[in-house]
């Protein structure tokens, strides 16, 4: 008994990639560290993240920031800026 309420307690999520177009964040990475990318928007035209729902961006600014690519805790989402 009692393996259930631990087995519940014991998850943890895993964030590891655009999830709208299936590119993890390890992949954006090492394109990143290849090509000199210091900003989200070349891993954006180069496999088309962040254009979609967006909840990855922050993931993926961090992930510039940090070199990290697996997040065990949720990011606010980003407010797309319309117009100017
Ligand atoms: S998770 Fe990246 S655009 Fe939706």
């Amino acid at each position: 008994m009692g393996d259930s309420l631990d087995s519940c307690t014991s998850h943890s999520i895993r964030i590891d990639r655009c999830v709208c177009v299936d590119v993890t964040f390890e992949r954006m990475r090492v394109f990143a560290d290849k090509e000199g990318v210091a900003d989200v928007e070349p891993l954006r035209r180069a496999f088309g993240c962040a254009e979609s729902c967006g909840l990855c961006e922050p993931y993926i600014e961090q992930m510039l920031e940090t070199r990290t690519v697996i997040f065990s805790s949720p990011l606010p989402p980003r407010i797309p800026q319309r117009g100017s």
